[in-house]
This record gives structure tokens, C-alpha cells and sequence, in this order.
């Protein structure tokens, strides 16, 4: 079983994957909580450092450097687990491409040809939330107009992003989890949406 756990920045995505595997491990399942950019693999360590660096790649190239990461983490990490039955939770899966990078302006044809090998995941849960309360849960309040003008470009962004999320999930037929509320609230709910499921 391979469940996925996507959102914009600061909707809850690590807090909730985390509940959810610690609520499995109390029912005695085997689970490996993962997630991307990898933290483990060579593929995201450079991923990361050069998603922080000022020369910032070309979108196509973050697309590719994201789809080099995941094949990595498919090939060590996913599909060995899943293989030993075991219920792999990951944080951020190739829905983060076609909503991150498409919004970037990389073609849809693109990101599905260097996607198209990975497996699909069994379950992908959006954790849906205003940009707003994202926006306070990882930074706080603004200091000084500087910061008040940056957040608001990264509203508008987490806007878009927000809305490129509901129109996949639309199509996929994610579970769509309101992020708002306490941790434990959000997970109850995380954890009703998968009831059926096994
Ligand atoms: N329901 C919640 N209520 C209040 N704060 C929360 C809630 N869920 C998570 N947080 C806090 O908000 C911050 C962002 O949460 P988290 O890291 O889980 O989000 P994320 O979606 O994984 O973000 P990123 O995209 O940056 O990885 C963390 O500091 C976390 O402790
Ligand atoms: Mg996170």
C-alpha cells in the first residue's frame, strides 16, 4: 500500500504523515515514512542545495533534478518496501511536479513523459488549507513592509498552488482532507477519509 501525502508549504503534509504511520505502527503495521525532496539519497541532497542556491535552475531543469530524486527514491527506497509488503507513507510524491513546476510553466507532456514510470500510489491524500493559515503556520507574523510585500507574493503563489491541487485531486480522485484545526483534529479526519481502505 502506497499512500501520499501532498499540499502547499505549511499545510501540515509532515505533521499529519507522521501521526498517520505512528496510528498505523500501534495497529501493528510494518510502515516506512518517507518523503521528497529525499533526505537520505545523493539525488536529494543536491536537489535541496541547489533549490536553495541564487542560481536558480531552469524550471524544466527542477522537473528533471525532482524526477532524477524520485527515481532514486522509487528504485531504493518505494518499491523494495512495497515489494515486502509493507505500507510505504510518503511526504510529496510527482503530484508536487505537475502542480509546482506546471505553475512554473513546464508542459503537462513534459512532466508526464519523465513521470510515467513510477508507480502510481494507492491513495493520495491533500491536506487543503488556506493559504492564509499556511502562510502563519511557517512564518508568523510579518516584521516591517519588506516582509508584509513578500508574503503577499508568496500568498498569491500559494494561491495558485492551492487551486492547481483541488483541480488534480478533482481529477484523481484524491482524498480531500480539510487542513484546518489542530493536528489531532486534522488527523481524525485523515484517519475517517481512509476508513474502507483496509
Ligand atoms: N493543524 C495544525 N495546527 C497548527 N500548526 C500546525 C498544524 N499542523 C502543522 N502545524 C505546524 O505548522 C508547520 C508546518 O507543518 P508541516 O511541517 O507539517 O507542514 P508541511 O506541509 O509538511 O510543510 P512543508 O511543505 O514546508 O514541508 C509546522 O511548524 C507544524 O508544527
Ligand atoms: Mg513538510
Amino acid at each position: 500500500m502506497f499512500i501520499v501525502f501532498e499540499g502547499i508549504d505549511g499545510s501540515g503534509k509532515g505533521t499529519q504523515a507522521r501521526m498517520l504511520a505512528d496510528h498505523l505502527i500501534r495497529k501493528g503495521k510494518k510502515i516506512v515514512l518517507t518523503e521528497e525532496p529525499t533526505k537520505e539519497l545523493f539525488t536529494g541532497y543536491f536537489t535541496r542545495i541547489i533549490l536553495r542556491s541564487k542560481d536558480t535552475p531552469h524550471p524544466r531543469t527542477i522537473a528533471l533534478m525532482m524526477a532524477a530524486d524520485r527515481n532514486e527514491h522509487v528504485e531504493k527506497v518505494i518499491r523494495p518496501a512495497l515489494e515486502a509488503g509493507e505500507i510505504v507513507i510518503s511526504e510529496r510524491y510527482y503530484w508536487s511536479s505537475f502542480v509546482y513546476q506546471s505553475l512554473q510553466g513546464v508542459s503537462d507532456d513534459f512532466l508526464n513523459y519523465i513521470n510515467r514510470e513510477f508507480p502510481k500510489p494507492d491513495i493520495t491524500i491533500l491536506i487543503d488549507i488556506d493559504p492564509e493559515t499556511a502562510m502563519e503556520r511557517i512564518i508568523g507574523r510579518a516584521h516591517g513592509n519588506d516582509g508584509l510585500v513578500q508574503q503577499f507574493e508568496r500568498l498569491e503563489f500559494l494561491r495558485k498552488l492551492r487551486r492547481k491541487y483541488l483541480e488534480i485531486a478533482r481529477k484523481e480522485g484524491f482524498l480531500v482532507v480539510d487542513g484546518s484545526g489542530t493536528p489531532k483534529e486534522v488527523h481524525t479526519r485523515v484517519v475517517a477519509a481512509l476508513e474502507g481502505y483496509w
